[in-house]
């Protein structure tokens, strides 16, 4: 546990526990149950975002089962506290506690496996949290089996929670269910959450029997009822983790529909969370956006394109295309079949035709590399022509060496630029040339053979070839 991290939770008015140590038993999966992924983002980053973004500094999260893979996944925005066993969701929160001492609060509560919670209900939960001691996130649905019942007084009031295994054949028929969501008052937390037993048919501590103890304490509770179900769909096996990448996905694409970006065919078109967009774009179909990527406004992108963690300026036009960890400037025009790799910068108006590949190189402004090339490690200036079927040899088979191309130049067809290599402004090579060393501004650099024509070589070839058939 980082110190510098409980710090960090203490400034933050509210604090946020996040339950994740289960196995996850039904995924049938290797890998921890919160780390699937939904819309390319694991489950408890999502859960853990939507808490961030409604106000959590530092979620808490219990790990157990997956170790320290889920510390790995989620990085340096969060708090992590292991449970070693699994003794129940009200243990689990317990020691979810030692990362809170000296936090007074409202403590949201949820599990790992609701990837399409929002931060809207968590602030609404919040909200509603004031004056209360506990706020219970529910909701009704027809079939409540394998749920938790919430048992209401005359008034309305949660008075307990009962696990579908204690439950009465009455407390059965109750459609109104536990969702594991909560928002807890941290004194409460303190003072009764150490006082649970296990007294239920798993013999585990639940965190559910909170809610009667609090009652029975004098405390306040209320439920915060949410509407649609779909929203805290726990995740337990992969046709549940398949449905919520679909209920995500349409989430997505509506909101950015929304703020002005046409999908020509939204059931082709996958968009992370991560994902910004400008108005006015248009996404062609089987166009895919991961990670954390930012496109401009204005421009078009697709069909049959992935970008990832990428950003993208306004007015580009991106078409049949890879860009991976990339920069394109404004009005920049890539593909279709370009291959943008890590490190990419594009200046602006700048062109990346068909079949080129670049990596770790920057494209000056107004440069035209159009086709079948490949640029690494290079730096190219402004306005230059690179032509089709360029290489740059960075590689010996030991170390990448750079190439550095000036503005203006017309580099020739079929030039092979053995790096390390400096050529200047305004220069050009010659086509089918090698070049070796560096060339200064404004020259020309021929590096081939010179040609030589043989005069009616060719005929007499074939009369020769004929008489000998005759
Ligand atoms: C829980 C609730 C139930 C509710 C349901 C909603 C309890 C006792 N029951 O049941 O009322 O209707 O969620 O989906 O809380 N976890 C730990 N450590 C543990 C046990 C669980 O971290 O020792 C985590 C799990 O990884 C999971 C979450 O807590 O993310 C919920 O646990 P789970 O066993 O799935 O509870 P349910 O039986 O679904
Ligand atoms: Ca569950």
């Amino acid at each position: 546990m980082n110190p510098h991290r409980k710090g960090l939770q203490i400034l933050s008015k509210v604090a946020g526990i996040i339950l994740a140590a289960g196995k996850g038993t039904r995924m049938n999966s290797p890998l921890p149950k919160v780390l699937h992924r939904v819309c390319g983002v694991p489950m408890v980053s999502l859960v853990g975002q939507a808490m961030r973004d409604a106000g959590v500094i530092c979620p808490v999260v219990v790990y157990g089962h997956g170790g320290d893979q889920v510390l790995w996944s989620l990085g340096k925005d969060y708090n992590f506290v292991l449970q070693a066993e699994q003794k129940g969701t009200g243990h689990a929160t317990l020691v979810a506690l030692t990362a809170l001492a000296g936090f007074e609060g409202p403590v949201l509560i949820a599990p790992g496996d609701t990837p399409l919670l929002t931060s809207k209900a968590f602030r609404e939960m919040l909200t509603v949290s004031a004056g209360f001691d506990c706020v219970v996130g529910t909701m009704r649905i027809d079939n409540p089996n394998g749920y938790g019942r919430v048992v209401r007084d005359s008034m309305g009031v949660p008075i307990k929670i009962v696990e579908e295994l204690d439950a009465t054949d009455e407390e059965r028929s109750i459609s109104e269910v536990n969702t594991s969501i909560y928002c807890f008052d941290s004194s409460m937390l303190n003072k009764l959450l150490p006082t649970l037993k296990p007294n239920n048919a798993k013999g585990e501590i639940y965190l559910t029997d909170l809610v009667a103890e609090i009652i029975a304490f004098g405390g306040k509770t209320v439920a915060y009822e949410f509407e649609d179900p779909s929203e805290v769909l726990g995740v337990n096996d992969q046709l549940q983790l398949a449905e919520a990448g679909v209920l995500l996905r349409a989430r997505i694409l509506r909101s950015h529909a929304v703020a002005g970006v046409t999908f020509v065919d939204p059931s082709s078109t996958f968009i992370g969370p991560h994902v910004r967009i400008g108005e006015g774009t248009i996404i062609e179909p089987m166009t895919m956006l991961e990670g954390e990527c930012s496109i401009g406004k204005r421009c078009n992108i697709g069909p049959m394109t992935k970008i990832s963690n990428s950003e993208i300026g306004d007015e580009v036009q991106i078409l049949m295309s890879h860009v991976n960890r990339a920069k394109v400037g404004n009005e920049c025009r890539v593909g279709p079949y370009a291959n943008l790799r890590p490190k990419t910068v594009l200046f602006e108006k700048s062109r990346i035709g068909n079949f080129v590949e670049v990596k770790n190189s920057e494209i000056g402004c107004g440069t035209s590399v159009s086709h079948l090339t490949y640029i690494g490690d290079a730096e190219i200036g402004e306005n230059s022509n690179i032509g089709a079927g360029t290489i740059t040899c960075n590689y010996d088979g030991f170390e990448k060496h750079r190439t550095e191309i000036g503005s203006n130049t017309f580099i020739g067809s079929n030039s092979t630029l053995v790096a390390p290599l400096k050529i200047g402004d305004g220069t050009m090579t010659a086509a089918g040339s090698v070049i070796t060393t560096d060339v200064p501004d404004d020259s020309l650099a021929v590096g081939r053979a010179r040609q030589e024509n043989k005069d009616g070589w060719a005929k007499r070839w074939r009369q020769g070839k004929k008489q000998k058939t005759e």
